[in-house]
């Protein structure tokens, strides 16, 4: 699942409500915290250190004083400020996991049936000095959650999923597979509001990121204070797009994906009027399950002779039939069944009576994985932990 592997420009981030580290078996109190439900933790940073990200205002909390297993680490200075001035705060130092082959993070956050945006970033800089890019994997209490490998030493790798939690403790471990030592450099748990993200699946899926778009964009950091998810957005330009935006409040209370201002107010629209607005991707493992979450809001005030009315289909597929988006109101439109092929194009086409072109505010791709188990939590911390 290389395709799992963002690139992401890594601001600072955090802030949170109760953290508790575990590992094997010694279970010690974090922090109370700030930005409602937010858990942020900058891995292997000095004992007792909290700080505020300037540039989102979240809180962050280091776990140094709080573990008692893993060893905290600084990245080589080759990659490190001032040779990398853009390095992002947290990712310049680590813990590592030489010991036991399975380590887990405990968040306390919500309760069964919450879910929750889980990031965990990564960033290798030659750390140990053996220049040797390790190989792990990732797991959400039992269930696999994705493999964890550098393309070099100073990747950055951030995974995100999204899933529903099975109690208030949620686990998040990494497994030694013999490849090399794990090690995290900062893990990141969001509250999400659980009547969005569905899945066909129900409760028994969760949605790893594959692609999350801002359409249109001009500029900006990727990640906004307003983001009530606090989700990381990359542009998406093509030549034969062109932008539309608006400066006016777009308003996204009917809209339980929230999307931040910056994210909505842009929208991509085709530069010939007659065509369709497409982008596709390929999976290189074709069972894999797709779905899609497309962001709408009209940016321009139509008068009485002017309709923006559009269709959406996947691979030739009608998907979604007759949208048209609503004046500063932002909505959001999913498949209802998953998307499964090796090639995938979606394609957004003004009706016929539609006056003018389709246009598209932002998106996101997710991999759909069916639970292999829902434990109970006793169930979730012996496999986990060794209790
Ligand atoms: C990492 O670097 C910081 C700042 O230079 C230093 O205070 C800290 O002791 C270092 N940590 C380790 C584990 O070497
Ligand atoms: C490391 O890999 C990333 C991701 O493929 C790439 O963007 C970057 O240019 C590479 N850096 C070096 C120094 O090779
Ligand atoms: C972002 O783009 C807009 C529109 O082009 C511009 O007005 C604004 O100054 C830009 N902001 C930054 C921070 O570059
Ligand atoms: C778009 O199609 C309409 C109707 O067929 C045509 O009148 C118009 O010239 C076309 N516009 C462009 C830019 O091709
Ligand atoms: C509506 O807007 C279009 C495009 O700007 C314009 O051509 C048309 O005359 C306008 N119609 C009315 C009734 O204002």
């Amino acid at each position: 699942m290389a395709h799992l592997i963002l690139d992401p420009v890594m601001t600072n981030s955090t802030g949170f409500i109760l953290l508790l580290v575990f590992l094997f078996g010694v279970t010690i109190l974090v922090h109370a915290q700030q930005q409602t439900g937010f858990i942020s933790i900058d891995c292997g940073g000095p004992e007792n250190f909290e700080y505020t990200d300037e540039d989102t205002k979240i809180k962050y909390v280091t776990d140094g004083s709080y573990i008692q297993t893993g060893v905290n680490k600084n990245i080589s200075s080759d990659y490190a400020y001032p040779k990398n001035p853009n390095l992002p705060y947290p990712l310049s130092d680590l813990r590592s996991f030489p010991h036991g082959n399975r380590n887990c993070y405990r968040l306390i956050a919500g309760t069964k049936g919450s879910l929750h945006l889980i990031r965990a970033s990564f960033l290798y800089g030659n750390y140990d000095g053996e220049n040797k890019l390790p190989e792990f994997d990732l797991y959400v209490g039992v269930n696999f959650w994705s493999s964890v490998k550098f393309k070099n030493a100073s990747e950055q790798v951030a995974l995100e999923t999204i899933s529903m939690a099975t109690s208030e403790e949620t686990n998040v471990c990494l497994v030694n597979k013999g490849k090399g030592i794990p090690f995290i450099s900062a893990l990141e748990l969001r509250p999400i509001d659980n009547s969005i993200y569905k899945t066909e699946f129900g409760d028994s899926a969760s949605l790893l990121l594959f692609k999350r778009w801002d359409i249109g964009s001009f500029n900006g950091s990727g990640r906004y204070q307003d983001d009530v998810y606090d989700r990381i957005w990359f542009p998406l330009k093509s030549s034969s797009w062109k932008s539309i935006s608006t400066s006016s409040k777009i308003d996204v209370s009917g809209d339980g994906y929230k999307p931040p201002f910056e994210v909505i107010r842009n929208a991509a629209t085709p530069r010939n009027e007659n065509d369709s607005l497409e982008f596709s991707w390929i999976s290189d493992d074709r069972n894999l399950k797709f779905n899609v979450y497309l962001y709408f809001a009209e940016v321009e005030k139509l008068n009485k002779t002017q309709l923006r009315e559009f269709d959406v289909s996947w691979n030739g597929s009608p998907l979604i039939k007759s949208i048209i988006p609503r004046y500063l109101q932002a909505t959001t439109v999913f498949n209802s069944k998953s998307l499964v092929a090796n090639e995938h194009r979606i394609s957004i086409q003004k009706t016929e009576d539609s006056t003018l072109p389709p246009i598209l505010n932002a998106v996101e791709i997710y991999v759909v994985r069916q639970l292999d188990a829902l434990p109970t939590s006793e169930e979730d911390g012996m496999t986990c932990c060794n209790i």
